[in-house]
Formats: structure tokens, C-alpha cells, sequence
């Protein structure tokens, strides 16, 4: 349920405002939006370019009653949403790179950052960050660091105000219903959604990089890698294609 909507011209970041304001005893359902972001952020601690009015920068506060060791595959289902709220509100095939890229034309569409607070067990405040590029200036690409694409490019930009809305109405019952379901609701929607499935692929981990064939995701949300020694699960670690 939204209980607050925040829309500013410019904030540093919104995910970064909304744990701010979880410290502070925000509310559940709480809703940042703004136009530009001054340091917007990635995952695995990049940047996040986002000009003004050129993207969707949103993040929403959640407060549930599991620790985060519940949480696992919560990424993936928030981006087979996103992705099917992006499908109806834009023609656009949208596929999704594990574990939570949108890819349009094997470009980067946009992101998900899932960020938690809190201890093992015990309630967690979850601030979940989307960033879509709607329309990007030209000049943009210079501080993107992978091919990248938006939707004016793929040729549907759609009011931001309407795709704020499909997105929200998309990720909001989701995050009602995940601790009860879990990934599974979403689990098909993100395999027919897979830009990986059955492509060679290579798992950059901590430990080295894996090859293999990508075979979907488990239950939750690990990244499953038919290689030559067998079945792998990845929980964390940057795919590529391989030879990309
Ligand atoms: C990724 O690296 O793919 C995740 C990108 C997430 C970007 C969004 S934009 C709104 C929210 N605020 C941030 O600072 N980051 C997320």
C-alpha cells in the first residue's frame, strides 16, 4: 500500500534518502521519486547516471517482519514485475539479465537495487530502487559504462508520470505478497523473461570466473550454470556473455 509519495526536482539518491528516513521511522509503503539524482547508485557499488527528467528514478521503503535471510530471489521478482508493468505501459520487449537487468536489444535498459536494513532475524527495512531510462540526453553514454539503451531509442517513451504508476502498481502487491509466496508467483514470468537461457555465458565470482550454459534461476533466485563439471547455483557474481 503506498502510505507517502515524495516527488523532488533533485535529491542524491532516492534509495539513499528512503534508509535514511527507515532510521528515522518512516512507513512502510513509502515513496520517493525525483527528476534527477546527483548520485544515483548501481549495484555493486557503481554509479547511476540519471539527468534530469531523462529517466524513472523511484525507490519505495518496505517494512516486513522476516530477516533478510528470507529475502533471497525479492530482486528477481521485483524485476519480472517491473518488466510486465513495462510491457503494457510501452511497446517494448523487455527481457531480464540475472539477476535484476532490464535489457531491450541486448542493451541496458534499466536496474534494481535492493538494498536491506537490519538485523539476521528480527523485522527489515527493504528500500527497493528502480532506475528505467526513459530518455537520455545524447551526451549520456559518456558516464554509462556498458551498452546501454532507453526507451525513446526502442521507440515507445511513455509519459514518466504513467510508467511511475504502472510500476507502482505493479511492485507495491508484490511486496505485500512475497513474504507469504515468495519468488514463486514470479518465477515463470522471469523465465520466459530470461535474455540468458540456454546462452554460454561466463560467472565472474569472487573466486574466478565459471563458465557455462545459464539454465534459469532456483526457487530463490540463484542463477543455475550447467558446466562441465556439473550443475552450478550462483547467489551473487556478474554474468557475461561469452566472447561479449
Ligand atoms: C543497477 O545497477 O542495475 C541498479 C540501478 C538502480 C538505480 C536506481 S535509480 C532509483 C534508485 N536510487 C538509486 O540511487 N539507485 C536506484
Amino acid at each position: 500500500r503506498l502510505a507517502r509519495l515524495e516527488v523532488l526536482p533533485e535529491v542524491d539518491s532516492t534509495s539513499r534518502r528512503l534508509l535514511a528516513a527507515a532510521r528515522e521511522g518512516a512507513p512502510s509503503g513509502t515513496v520517493c521519486l525525483a527528476e534527477r539524482q546527483t548520485a544515483g547508485r548501481g549495484r555493486r557499488g557503481r554509479s547511476w547516471c540519471s539527468p534530469f527528467a531523462a529517466s524513472l528514478c523511484l525507490s519505495v521503503l518496505w517494512r516486513c517482519d522476516e530477516g533478510p535471510g528470507r529475502l533471497g530471489g525479492l530482486s528477481l521478482a521485483v524485476g519480472a514485475a517491473v518488466a510486465g508493468a513495462l510491457r503494457a505501459a510501452a511497446p517494448v520487449a523487455v527481457g531480464l539479465k540475472w539477476p535484476n537487468d532490464l535489457i531491450a536489444g541486448g542493451r541496458k535498459l534499466g536496474g534494481i537495487l535492493v538494498e536491506l536494513q537490519g538485523e539476521a532475524q528480527g523485522p527489515t527495512a527493504v528500500v527497493v530502487g528502480i532506475g528505467i531510462n526513459v530518455r537520455m540526453p545524447d551526451g549520456a553514454g559518456e558516464a554509462i559504462d556498458q551498452p546501454w539503451t532507453d526507451l525513446a531509442r526502442e521507440g515507445a517513451a511513455p509519459p514518466r508520470n504513467a510508467l511511475a504508476a504502472a510500476v507502482l502498481d505493479a511492485v507495491l502487491p508484490l511486496l505485500a505478497r512475497f513474504p507469504g509466496e515468495g519468488l514463486a508467483p514470479w518465477r515463470p514470468a522471469w523465465e520466459r523473461l530470461d535474455a540468458l537461457r540456454g546462452r554460454r555465458v561466463v560467472v565472474h565470482t569472487a573466486d574466478g570466473p565459471v563458465q557455462g550454459v545459464a539454465e534459469g534461476v532456483e526457487a530463490d533466485g540463484a542463477l543455475r550454470l550447467r558446466t562441465a563439471a556439473g550443475l552450478r547455483r550462483f547467489h551473487s557474481g556478474e554474468v557475461s556473455l561469452r566472447g561479449a
